[in-house]
């Protein structure tokens, strides 16, 4: 009895954490690196293909850098002991792409002036980017290409942001969440005209 509990506990002592590293091995994501807004911008800021670039630009993710900088950023920053929150990681990981959701500037070429990024949500496009992987989505995918979910948005709008609300969005129910995705998912939409979608 006594020995066989031994061989069992001596088998789980010296085998978990072999199966343990295989799964952090197996989990280990592709890393892509950043190309910047610029980049997509060669080929998206053309009408037919929907204009990306343009409806971009009048959204507040381009401008999220400079939001960092009004008295409002400085006032938040200076109750959690930040004094720059333009150079301030806590703020930069949300609210530009070359942090990438860390607090590290993980993507050195990146502008921190130009903010929330495509890439924040479409991936990494180092792999993705040429014309003949972009034309293939299935390609373009298993090249770091996301197609946002509301998974995508939530790793900003959540309650990590010190600004966060629980209340800020009204849903059609009457309800208020802190982010509704369908509405949001509209201000920020930046499709091709219908006409030139084909799937
Ligand atoms: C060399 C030109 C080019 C560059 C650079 C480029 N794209 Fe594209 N992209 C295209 C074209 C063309 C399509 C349309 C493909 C189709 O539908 O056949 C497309 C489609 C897409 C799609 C939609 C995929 C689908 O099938 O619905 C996304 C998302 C996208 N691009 C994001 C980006 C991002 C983000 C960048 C920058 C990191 C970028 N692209 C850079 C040319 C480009
Ligand atoms: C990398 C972080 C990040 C991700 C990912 C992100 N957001 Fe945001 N979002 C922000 C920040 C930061 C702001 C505030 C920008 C400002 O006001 O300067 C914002 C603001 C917005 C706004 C207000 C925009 C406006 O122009 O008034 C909308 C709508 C929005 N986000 C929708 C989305 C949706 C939908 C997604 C997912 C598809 C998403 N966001 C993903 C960081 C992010
Ligand atoms: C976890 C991600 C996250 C972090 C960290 C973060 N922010 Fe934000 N911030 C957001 C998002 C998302 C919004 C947009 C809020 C929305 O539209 O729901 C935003 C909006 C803002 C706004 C505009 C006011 C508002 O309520 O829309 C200010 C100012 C701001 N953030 C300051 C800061 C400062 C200063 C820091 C660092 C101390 C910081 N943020 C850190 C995600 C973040
Ligand atoms: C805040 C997140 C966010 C940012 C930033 C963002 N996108 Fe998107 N993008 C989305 C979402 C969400 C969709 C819709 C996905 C779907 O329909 O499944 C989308 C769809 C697209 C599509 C497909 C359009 C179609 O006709 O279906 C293209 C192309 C695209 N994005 C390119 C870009 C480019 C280029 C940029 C930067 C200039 C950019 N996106 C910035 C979230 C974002």
């Amino acid at each position: 009895m006594h020995i066989i509990s031994l061989i069992i506990s001596l088998f789980l002592l010296l085998f978990i954490p072999i199966f343990q590293s295989i799964e952090v091995l197996a989990k280990e994501p592709i890393r892509f690196n950043y190309v910047g807004v610029g980049l997509c911008k060669l080929c998206h800021k053309d009408k037919k293909l929907g204009d990306q670039y343009n409806v971009w630009s009048n959204t507040q993710h381009s401008k999220s850098f400079y939001t960092l900088g009004t008295p409002e950023a400085k006032e938040i920053a200076i109750n959690l002991g930040i004094i720059d929150p333009q150079q301030s990681n806590k703020c930069l990981r949300c609210h530009s792409t070359a942090y990438a959701f860390t607090e590290e500037k993980v993507a050195e070429d990146l502008q921190i002036e130009d903010g929330v990024q495509c890439e924040s949500c479409h991936g990494p496009g180092e792999e993705y980017t040429y014309l003949e992987v972009m034309e293939n989505i299935d390609k373009a995918k298993s090249n770091g290409l996301i197609m946002p979910t509301e998974e995508t948005c939530r790793n900003c709008h959540n309650p990590e942001s010190p600004t966060w609300n629980p209340e800020r969005d009204p849903t059609p129910d009457g309800e208020r969440v802190g982010f509704y995705f369908p509405t949001r998912k509209k201000m920020i939409e930046h499709h091709r005209p219908l006409k030139e979608i084909k799937k």
